[in-house]
């Protein structure tokens, strides 16, 4: 048996939205585009939705959007996806990594307030995994220091806290429906807003900068005649065909919530026995909205290994894992390790202690909707035999 880490869940409607566009002949951004960002909307509650190219884009228009430029700094988490920090990289400002806690991997407001400076202009708590990021005490400090909260809500379709969906919390919230998100649309994403003029300027910046004239026509003239280009925009556009699945995957977008809630409960019910292993908690008035189902090892289990030494056993946990017909992967990027920044940002990665944990010791482990019960069952097994054949570090 062989469990990949992800399997996207098509079915006979997806198959038959996706045949209209390709009927009807439109194919780029057009009706089925309002359509998926209609759904989006009503699933998260949020006032707007703006349908993009994936989530990196997405947070580009974001900060884009909000003025973001060159010589400010905009605080980003040190283990994420690049995109986050690629975000204010695009727009010439200096993405300031921010070390998070590895016991739930997201950032934590004190590494956050360490490296806020006079020059900080915005804050991208990313919603990691799924996990919401505490947002009441994280929105009262950005307030009181006049800084723009983008949420990257990339992972967290189907994550509530406190009643509020993520991504309405801040300015903004951005997803992805990239396939190993909860609802895929191949590549893409959503950027959703409370504000309608920031609505409006995210859908001029994702178009070329071009948007409906502003004043009324002082002579009969059609409106493709006066569109204004007032702005550098982007082409961030979704196409009808990406949208049409995305209508599809939105309408089963709750059934899939249930049943990777449903597969998350049993992993963390089954694997209590392994003391070597920490499942992710779920704090009081959260939905985790299980993008990911991402354990760690506990170096609590080791005494006397350091972390060097751990990371090289989960390493090959991982190899044997993979042998044995159980994919798995890092929960994602320690930012602060990766070349580009290392010497972009003249950061060293010892620096972030707790990102380079979090890349170190995680492992994701296969969730996805369709996934069965014999496959859950190896997985865990696979856990226990491979822990024993590979001997403790
Ligand atoms: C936290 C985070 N931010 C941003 C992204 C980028 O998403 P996309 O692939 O849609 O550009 C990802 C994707 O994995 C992510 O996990």
């Amino acid at each position: 048996m062989y469990v990949p880490i992800t399997r996207p869940w098509f079915d006979d409607e997806d198959f038959a939205l996706i045949r209209e566009p390709l009927e009807t002949g439109w194919i780029a951004q057009g009706p089925f585009v309002a359509r998926f960002e209609a759904a989006v909307a009503e699933f998260t509650g949020a006032a707007h939705a703006v349908a993009c190219t994936s989530a990196t884009t997405g947070l580009h228009l974001a900060l884009a959007a909000l003025g973001v430029g060159p010589g400010d700094e905009v605080l980003v988490p040190a283990f994420t996806w690049v995109s986050t920090a690629n975000s204010a990289l695009f727009q010439g400002a200096t993405p300031v990594l921010c070390d998070v806690d590895p016991h739930d991997f997201n950032v934590t407001l004190a590494a956050l307030e360490a490296r806020r400076t006079a020059r900080t202009k915005a804050v991208i708590p990313v919603h990691l995994f799924g996990l919401p990021v505490a947002m009441g005490p994280l929105l009262d400090w950005a307030a009181s220091h006049g800084l723009h909260v983008v949420e990257d809500a990339a992972c967290g379709l189907g994550a509530v806290l406190d009643g509020t969906h993520v991504g309405r919390f801040g300015a903004c919230g951005v997803f992805s429906f990239h396939p190993r998100k909860a609802v895929t649309t191949g590549e893409g994403g959503m950027v959703v807003c409370e504000d309608a003029g920031l609505a409006d300027t995210l859908r001029q910046l994702r178009a070329h900068g071009a948007r409906p004239p502003s004043t009324p026509a002082s002579r009969p003239m059609p409106e493709f005649l006066r569109i204004e280009y007032d702005l550098l925009g982007f082409n961030y556009r979704l196409t009808d065909l990406q949208a049409a699945l995305g209508v599809g995957q939105m309408r089963k977008a709750a059934r899939i919530q249930t049943l990777r809630q449903a597969r998350a409960e049993a992993y963390t019910a089954a694997l209590q026995g392994l003391d070597w292993l920490a499942c992710p908690a779920v704090p009081a008035g959260v939905t985790h909205g299980w993008q990911s189902y991402v354990v760690r090892i506990r170096p609590e289990a080791f005494p006397g290994r350091d972390l060097d030494t751990l990371i090289a056993w989960r390493d090959r946990l991982m190899l044997a894992l993979e042998a044995a017909g159980v994919s798995t992967r890092p929960g994602t990027h320690a930012v602060s390790g990766l070349a580009l920044y290392r010497e972009r940002l003249g950061v060293d990665p010892l620096d972030f202690p707790g990102a380079r944990a979090a890349e170190g010791l995680s492992l994701a482990l296969p969730l996805f909707p369709t996934l069965t019960d014999a496959e859950q069952a190896h997985v865990v097994e696979q856990l226990s035999v491979v822990f024993g054949a590979v001997g403790p570090p």
